[in-house]
């Protein structure tokens, strides 16, 4: 199916828009890392290219990028539970603009399991939204560099310079790469914190039919 709500038509919507910056604005409060419109862009932007770069139907790579944009929209209400909540509201969203049941059960699975304590890679919508997800360490990600609140996840974000998610020629190795800067996080800090989203992110790459590897500053970790 070719035609279909697209995830332009998602950002045009201005209760999307405004939910999504407070929701941003909610985590702020509390000292939490960079969850709005930057990474809304990039988790939608990796989980379409792995399903692109898969060869997987680009109705799906669609509805993978909404969900993705869509994931951590709940932080407007809550942040326990906050994946519980973006299923409500996409769902009560994407539905008022016509979005079918099928598609709809997709898009509830991607948005609904992206979170470690619970998340369980239900298809190939959540599992990429999930590796996507699970692939955004980034030195902009962190707010406020003032010792006093700069916490672990803050360092580990602040050390990591660049980071990319590539699916291999054979469609069979999903990789992420991560270039670190050691003096502000050792790899092994990194890896204590992460590493229960990495053994996510696995489980999430097995259900897309690939094996999946963390490379930190060129060494192969996992
Ligand atoms: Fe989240
Ligand atoms: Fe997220």
């Amino acid at each position: 199916m070719a035609d279909g709500i697209t995830l332009e038509d998602v950002k045009a919507r201005e209760d999307i828009q405004t939910y999504l910056g407070r929701a941003d604005r909610n985590m702020e409060a509390i000292g939490y890392t960079e969850h709005g419109f930057r990474h809304a862009d990039l988790v939608a932007r990796r989980a379409r290219s792995i399903m692109e770069e898969l060869g997987r139907d680009p109705r799906e790579a669609e509805l993978a990028a909404i969900a993705g944009y869509l994931h951590d929209i709940g932080n407007v209400a809550a942040r326990e539970e906050h994946g519980q909540v973006a299923v409500m509201l996409a769902y009560s969203v994407l539905k008022e603009m016509g979005m079918p049941p099928a598609e709809l059960a997709d898009l509830m699975a991607g948005v609904g399991n992206h979170e470690e304590a619970y998340g369980d890679p239900f298809g190939p919508v959540a599992a990429a939204v999930i590796i996507a997800d699970k692939s955004d360490v980034a030195r902009s990600r962190v707010r406020d560099m003032h010792p006093s609140r700069y916490d672990e996840h803050d360092r580990v974000n602040y050390a990591t310079m660049s980071s990319s998610l590539t699916v291999n020629h054979e469609r069979t190795m999903i990789s992420l790469r991560l270039e670190i800067d050691t003096q502000i996080a050792p790899i092994m800090e990194y890896f204590e914190l992460f590493l229960t989203r990495m053994v996510m992110t696995r489980r999430a790459a097995q259900v897309l039919a690939c094996e999946f590897e963390l490379v930190i500053n060129g060494t192969k970790l996992l």
